[in-house]
C-alpha cells in the first residue's frame, strides 16, 4: 500500500492476529467493544476467513501502531463496515490515522465496494476529522457506545454514560441507481442526503398500509453494547406485534436501545415507519447500500437513557445531522 519515514501501510496478516490484540489493549485496556477481539484464535480466524480486513501500520522493527478494519456482512453486497480505528498512544498526531485512512479506500476499491459504512464516536471528534469532506453524514446512532468504554489518552468530556456515534458513508465507486419509496416525513432529508452522495434515487408511490402476510425480521441482540438490532427484510400488519416482543425479550436480558432497519426498496416501509414511530422509535439514519439497497435506520431508546449525553461535533454537517436526529426524537409521538 505505501511506505514512508519509517511507517508502512499494509494488510495484517492471521498470523500476526496477537499484534492487533496489544493495539486494541493499548487503546483501550480491558474495555474495547467487542470481546472477541481480545480471543487470538478467534482473530486469527477472522482475518484467515476474509471477513475482517485489517489494514496496519508497521515500524520498521514490525510493530503494529495503527490500524483501520473492513467487515465484510454476512450476507455480503456491495459495501460493509468499516471502523477499528487505533493508534498506538505513542504514535498519535502524526497523522497515521490519515494514512491508515488511505489504505481503507485502496482496499475497499480492490475488493469492489461501491462504499463503505463507518460510525465515528462523538466522545472526541478525531475519527470525524479524518473523514470530513471526503463521506457524507447520514445519520447519528444515540446511546450506541456503552459509558464504560474508556478511549486510552483521550480526553472524553463524559466518562461513564452512553454516547452517540455518527453514520458516516464513505463512497468508493459508483452506487447503482435505484427506486425507493419513502415515508413522507423524511422525504426532504433523505433527498437531500441523496444529493449530497451524488446517489440517483427515483421515489416511487407507497403502499398505505401493510400487507396480511407475516413480516420477516432478523434479529440480534448485542450483551456488551446492550443494543437490539432488527433488520426487516419484509413488513407486514404483524411488523408493531413482532418489534414489541423482540423488545420485550431484550430488555429482559438488559437492552437499553433497539435500532431497527427498514428496506427502502419496500413498498410498505413508509407505512411500517410510522407503526415504529408509534412505538416510540425515531430517525437514526439512512444507510446507503446497506442491504439490498438502501436502508432506512430507526431508533429507540428505554425511559432510562440519558439521551442528552454531550456529543463532540466537529463539522457543519455533523452538526447538521445531530439537530435533525434530535428534533425527530423530540417529536416522536407526533
Ligand atoms: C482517533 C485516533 C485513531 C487518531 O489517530 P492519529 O494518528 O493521532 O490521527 P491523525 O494524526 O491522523 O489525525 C487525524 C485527525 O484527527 C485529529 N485528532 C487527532 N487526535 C485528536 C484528539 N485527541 N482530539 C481531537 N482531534 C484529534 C487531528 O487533528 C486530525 O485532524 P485535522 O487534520 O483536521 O487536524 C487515535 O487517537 C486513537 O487511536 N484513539 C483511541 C481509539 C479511538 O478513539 N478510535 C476511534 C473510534 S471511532
Amino acid at each position: 500500500m505505501s511506505s514512508d519515514d519509517d511507517i508502512t501501510v499494509r494488510l495484517v496478516t492471521p498470523q500476526e492476529a496477537s499484534l492487533l490484540i496489544g493495539l486494541i489493549w493499548s487503546c483501550y485496556g480491558e474495555t474495547y467493544i467487542d470481546p472477541s477481539f481480545y480471543d487470538e484464535t478467534a482473530v486469527s480466524e477472522l482475518l484467515a476467513s476474509r471477513r475482517l480486513h485489517s489494514i496496519g501500520a508497521f515500524t520498521d522493527a514490525g510493530q503494529l501502531v495503527g490500524h483501520m478494519g473492513i467487515t465484510l456482512r454476512p450476507h455480503g453486497g456491495i459495501t460493509a463496515d468499516a471502523g477499528m480505528t487505533l493508534v498506538d498512544p505513542r504514535f498519535r498526531g502524526r497523522g497515521i490515522a490519515r494514512r491508515v485512512a488511505v489504505g481503507l479506500a485502496e482496499q475497499s476499491m480492490a475488493l469492489g465496494l461501491v462504499g463503505v459504512h463507518d460510525y465515528p464516536v462523538t466522545v472526541h471528534a478525531a475519527t470525524q476529522r479524518i473523514g470530513a469532506g471526503f463521506g457524507v453524514d447520514t445519520g447519528l446512532m444515540l446511546a450506541n457506545m456503552p459509558g464504560d468504554v474508556v478511549f486510552q489518552e483521550m480526553e472524553t468530556p463524559t466518562p461513564d454514560s452512553r454516547t452517540s456515534s455518527l453514520i458516516r458513508w464513505l463512497p468508493f465507486g459508483l452506487a447503482p441507481e435505484r427506486s425507493v419509496y419513502l415515508p413522507e416525513r423524511y422525504r426532504e432529508q433523505i433527498q437531500a442526503l441523496y444529493a449530497e452522495a451524488h446517489l440517483t434515487r427515483t421515489v416511487l408511490p407507497s403502499d398505505d398500509h401493510l400487507g396480511e402476510r407475516q413480516s420477516q425480521l432478523e434479529s440480534a441482540y448485542d450483551e456488551r453494547r446492550q443494543i437490539l438490532r432488527v433488520a426487516v427484510m419484509r413488513g407486514s400488519s404483524d411488523l408493531a406485534a413482532k418489534v414489541e416482543a423482540e423488545i420485550g425479550g431484550a430488555v429482559k436480558r438488559g437492552g437499553l436501545v433497539a435500532q431497527v432497519d427498514l428496506p427502502l426498496a419496500d413498498p410498505a416501509t413508509p407505512v411500517g415507519t410510522e407503526t415504529l414511530r408509534a412505538q416510540g422509535f425515531s430517525f437514526a439514519g439512512l444507510l446507503p447500500e446497506y442491504r439490498d439497497g438502501d436502508v432506512l435506520r430507526m431508533q429507540w431508546l428505554a425511559d432510562s437513557v440519558d439521551d442528552a449525553a454531550f456529543s463532540i461535533l466537529s463539522t457543519d454537517s455533523t452538526r447538521a445531522i445531530e439537530e435533525f436526529v434530535l428534533k425527530d426524537r423530540g417529536s416522536k409521538s407526533g
